[in-house]
């Protein structure tokens, strides 16, 4: 952290994507009531996942990181949460079973309430309004009143954070995520696609190695497999909302944003000398960086020196998301600069933001086939460059929503229409996200024995 850092540093930087509000006086009112409101998480829970991702950064983990493109305050149930962290939760094991690999698990969750937008305003039958910016900020609803943004909004979003992170900190320690009910997180599958029957086919597999195990005199109720870490990441922009989090860890004196354990910076924010990327360069917690197809690689070393300058692993996370079409011939180049430059770095990919357009039915949304495309090459690319895949970072849904075109249910541009519930971007539904942690399965077991192989060659060539 330089000298100069203080949570409010920010201020003083230009800034952008964040709303004008009109009353100063109420802003200051709320940020004083959310600066005594308890923090969600502990700076030692974000110090433990920054461990962790630095086991990423070696190749001994992979780091799984999904939830919605925006939380918001209408789909706000405890059943989908349930179904995000149960849709997470099977993902996760799908990995660690195929490819014998810890999976860290992160959820877009408890805190994903401000969005960043390609335009200002938005026009509909010819009527101009501001855009919706987040639940956090202003409402989806497409009036003027709504399109306000009320700093108020913010004590609801703390609020709801505060409350799905209970449920979830409940379902990761409580039983739920017991692994010897791998089977019953299939049973509310409605479809019975091919991932499921897939899951269904590992989940007896591994009733199977327990029953083994537990004959063998292995404690197979041991604490690691009755629960499970589990940690929430938001995009940090709406800076007021961040600074009023902010508070120093009282056993290290240092700073940590306790709105959620991993903050990330968006595409569009990640400028060197403004407001967010000031901000982040002063908290403790482990850091995401987008980094998308028309990064200037000098700015992001120069960025990357100032929200790390010690080099630690794990510290950040680069979440690439170039899109399917430019990934083979932008990434390599940002690889071979960062692996020159020496820094520390979990590469992992988001198959999302670079792979949406526009249905012919008037829906924003993203063909499942792109996304799988970007994963396969993210691998591939990482293969040949010799540095390790790390991650992904999804946008996803533990419901049964027609946001996305293709998958096994093959949903067309015509079935969009049908469930398309997403406040902002669209997201891939439980059996999609499914079918995607299976690819990745076999992509992690290939790029891990590749890795072995060289390791073996290595020690035998010594
Ligand atoms: C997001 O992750 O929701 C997002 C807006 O991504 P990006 O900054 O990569 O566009
Ligand atoms: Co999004």
């Amino acid at each position: 952290m330089s000298k100069n850092w203080t949570p409010d540093s920010w201020r003083s930087k230009p800034i952008r994507q964040v709303p004008e509000y009109a009353d100063q006086a109420e802003l200051e009112k709320i940020e004083a009531e959310l600066g005594i409101c308890p923090p969600l998480v502990f700076a030692g829970e974000a110090r433990r996942l920054t461990s962790q991702l630095g086991q990423v950064a070696e190749g001994k983990a992979f780091l799984l990181q999904g939830g919605d493109c925006a939380e918001s305050f209408g789909e706000f149930h405890p059943d989908n949460i349930r179904d995000t962290f149960r849709v997470l939760l099977q993902m996760s094991v799908a990995m660690t079973f195929a490819a014998a690999c810890p999976v860290i698990k992160v959820g877009r969750m408890a805190g994903q309430f401000a969005k960043p937008r390609s335009s200002g305003f938005e026009t509909v039958d010819g009527v101009e309004l501001p855009s919706y910016r987040g639940d956090s900020i202003n409402g989806l609803e497409f009036t003027t009143e709504s399109r306000i943004p009320d700093p108020k909004r913010m004590l609801k979003a703390y609020s709801q954070s505060a409350s799905t992170l209970n449920l979830l900190r409940a379902f990761a320690q409580g039983g739920y995520a017991n692994l010897h009910k791998v089977h019953q997180w299939n049973l509310e599958f409605v479809h019975n696609s091919s991932a499921a029957e897939k899951y269904a086919d590992m989940a007896s597999r591994i009733d199977e190695a327990l029953g083994f195990m537990r004959a063998c005199g292995v404690d197979a109720d041991a604490r690691e497999l009755s629960g499970t870490d589990f940690y929430t990441s938001h995009e940090a922009l709406l800076l007021w909302y961040e600074q009023a989090l902010t508070r120093v860890d009282s056993t290290t004196g240092e700073w940590y944003d306790t709105s959620g354990h991993m903050l990330w910076v968006g595409d569009r924010t990640r400028i060197l000398d403004e407001a967010h990327i000031e901000f982040l360069s002063g908290i403790g917690n482990p850091l995401g960086v987008k980094v998308g197809p028309t990064t200037d690689m000098d700015d992001l070393i120069r960025i990357l020196d100032k929200l790390n300058p010690q080099n630690e692993a794990g510290r950040i996370t680069l979440i690439c998301r170039m899109g399917a079409d430019l990934l083979e011939e932008k990434l390599p180049a940002v690889i071979r600069r960062i692996v020159q430059e020496g820094c520390q770095v979990v590469w992992s990919s988001d198959p999302m933001h670079g792979n949406t357009i526009k249905s012919s039915t008037g829906f924003k949304t993203r063909p499942f086939e792109q996304v799988l495309a970007e994963i396969r090459r993210f691998f591939r690319v990482h293969r040949s460059e010799g540095t390790y895949a790390g991650g992904v970072h999804v946008e996803m849904t533990g419901q049964d929503v027609t946001e996305c075109t293709g998958g096994a249910e093959a949903i067309t541009d015509e079935k969009l229409a049908d469930r398309y519930r997403t406040f902002c971007d669209p997201r891939l539904n439980a059996s999609q996200s499914l079918e995607l942690a299976f690819l990745i399965a076999e992509s992690l077991k290939e790029e891990r024995q590749a890795l072995e192989l060289q390791v073996q060659t290595e020690t035998a060539q010594m």
